[in-house]
């Protein structure tokens, strides 16, 4: 199994990269990650949607071959950060090549509420026409690492054991989803 993984953050030590990272390699022998980077993407611009730039291309091609979609997504004041927004906006015109993939969104803030904000907004954004996506449901599924600074050690390992065995039983369920 062939999945994109797209990461909202372009900080060095991003946890939610870490995430992601995590999810490629515990994972391995059930699905293999290639990681997108939407941070070569240029803004959206609907002048070009029909004949997008050569990144762009390139990128819609990886999510059209792929079996599903990982998504890591920080909270940016309570919402998705821009450069997540854009790299779907993108997806969304032209060739719809998001429509019926399968999604599981994942997040890792340094507070309280672990991205719950900004994966609700996901949500409702991965449900819009042009992108029209497969989102593993909710119910039990929503993988929010909270506290990041503490969960996640020096060499950017995901160390909380209660986290780590429930991501192993929502991984198991996105796997018989896609
Ligand atoms: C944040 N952060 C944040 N955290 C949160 O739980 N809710 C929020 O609304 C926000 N808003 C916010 C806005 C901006 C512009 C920044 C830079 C940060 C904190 C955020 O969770 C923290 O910086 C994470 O470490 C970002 O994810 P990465 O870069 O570690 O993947």
């Amino acid at each position: 199994m062939k999945l994109v993984g797209l990461v909202g953050s372009v900080r060095k030590n991003s946890y939610n990269a870490m995430l992601l990272n995590f999810l490629a390699k515990r994972y391995e022998d059930q699905f293999e990650v290639a990681v997108a980077d939407i941070s070569a993407l240029p803004f959206f611009n609907q002048d070009e949607e029909n004949a997008p730039p050569a990144a762009v291309q390139d990128f819609k091609k990886n999510i059209l071959d792929a079996d599903g979609l990982l998504i890591a997504t920080p909270e940016y004041n309570w919402s998705v950060p821009g450069i997540l927004k854009n790299a779907l906006d993108w997806l969304s015109r032209g060739e719809r090549v998001a429509v019926g993939k399968p999604v599981l969104i994942v997040g890792a803030s340094t507070g309280m509420m672990g991205t719950l904000r900004a994966q609700v907004h996901l949500r409702q954004i991965l449900s819009s026409p042009g992108l029209d996506c497969r989102v593993l449901p909710p119910g039990g599924n929503e993988i929010l690492v909270t506290f990041a600074a503490s969960k996640f050690d020096e060499s950017g390992q995901l160390i909380d054991e209660p986290t780590v065995s429930f991501i192993d039983t929502v991984i198991q369920k996105f796997v018989r989803f896609v």
